[in-house]
């Protein structure tokens, strides 16, 4: 990546971090002079909350800095961004293998974002997807029962409703789901299962303040265009000038929840003394088809293309998928304070400024 490119994806971050911020206003000051340990910090929600964390500190709003411990093990690759947030010394950007490390320094506070969260990538890792989510999980747990944090926030997800019965969607967090659990999306969606039991489970057992978020369906600044989710999909073809190909019949809906909403959902999570509950964070609306969104990424980038069919040369890749989801906010709204607030049009223009920095889609360099 050039340099200039470099400097407008550094201050679209900034942006997305400020804006983070002055959601979560006074809330911020909990993690002055606090060190937090982060997983899966090269991935696409470790490129946001590494960002905050960065913001915070330049801003001067906290009285004495925090201190961010920033690990992956660089599955997905290392982004170009990473490196320039290593030279800081408020962030200690580590090579780590969660699944292996039992070795985690004293912190106030634990975010364990580290599983491939992309459908094709998780089919591609099931055994390390698995690990992450039960192993990884397990050795952070056991951790905080030594070192008592004051807050650890696990990334579950909304695929642990699986393909929910018309009648709960919305789905609230009460509704147990329908998954399968031996598909193919069931490494993914059984093991966050597995890893929302094993936060209940210390909890009740050993009083850790685990607290869970479900994602439904982020997107943003730092989601690789190469990631193969559907948004960075639609605008790989879209910015190559390609008409864009649906893999399905297109009829099959999602909300999408800007990164910005997201960061401070999780963040609201993490801060609250909600400790063993579980929140659903996303967009309520609108509830977009497959194809509707294709045509929306189209009116975006604004050229002249069209949405066509293809097979996906995956037999397993529509599998199991929901045909609708959608979330039901009310707890986390009313517990929370949680209030997503940028549409789905701003948001995807702001997608397209971030990617229009990376068209040759070389975000990640492989490791
Ligand atoms: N982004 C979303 O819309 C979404 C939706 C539902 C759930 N989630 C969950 O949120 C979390 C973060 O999602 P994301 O979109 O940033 O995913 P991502 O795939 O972009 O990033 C995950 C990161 O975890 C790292 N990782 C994987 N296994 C690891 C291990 N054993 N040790 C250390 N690092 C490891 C990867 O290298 C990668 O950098 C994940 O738990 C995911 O399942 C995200």
């Amino acid at each position: 990546m050039n340099s200039s490119a470099n400097t407008t994806i550094q201050s679209i971050f900034q942006r997305d971090a400020d804006e983070i911020v002055a959601n979560l206003g006074d809330r911020v000051k909990r993690f002055a002079g606090k060190t937090v340990v982060l997983t899966g910090a090269a991935g696409f929600l470790g490129s946001q909350f590494v960002h905050f964390f960065a913001r915070l500190n330049d801003l001067g709003h906290l009285e004495v800095p925090c201190r961010l411990v920033a690990l992956d093990n660089y599955l997905r690759g290392v982004p170009a961004w990473l490196e320039v947030m290593a030279a800081r010394d408020d962030i200690d950007v580590r090579k780590a293998d969660i699944v292996a490390n039992r070795d985690y320094p004293a912190t106030e506070f634990i975010i364990h974002a580290a599983s491939v969260a992309s459908p094709v990538y998780y089919r591609k890792f099931p055994l390390e997807t698995m690990d992450a989510n039960v192993i990884g999980l397990r050795n952070l747990l056991d951790h905080a029962v030594a070192r008592r944090p004051e807050s650890f926030l696990f990334f579950s997800s909304s695929e642990i409703y699986g393909d929910p019965d018309p009648a709960h969607i919305p789905t609230a967090e009460d509704y147990r789901g329908f998954v399968s659990c031996t598909g193919p999306r069931a490494c993914y969606d059984e093991s966050k299962r597995y890893g929302e039991t094993l936060c209940a489970t210390f909890h009740q057992v050993h009083d850790v303040p685990v607290k869970v978020a479900r994602p439904f369906n982020n997107y943003g600044p730092g989601l690789s265009i190469d990631d193969r989710r559907v948004l960075p999909d639609f605008f790989r073809d879209a910015l190559a000038g390609r008409n864009i190909a649906l893999l399905s019949d297109g009829q099959a809906t999602r909300t999408f929840c800007y990164i910005t909403d997201a960061i401070t959902g999780y963040l609201l999570v993490l801060l609250s003394p909600h400790d063993g509950e579980a929140f659903n964070i996303g967009a309520e609306s609108p509830e977009i088809s497959m194809e509707d969104l294709a045509r929306a990424v189209i009116k975006t980038v604004g050229r002249d293309l069209r949405v066509t069919r293809q097979l996906s040369d995956d037999p397993n890749y529509l599998r199991d998928n929901p045909r609708r989801r959608c979330p039901d906010l009310t707890k986390s709204r009313q517990m929370l304070g949680y209030a997503p607030r940028i549409g789905l049009e701003v948001g995807l223009h702001r997608m397209f400024d971030y990617y229009s920095c990376n068209p040759s889609a070389d975000v990640i360099t492989r490791v």
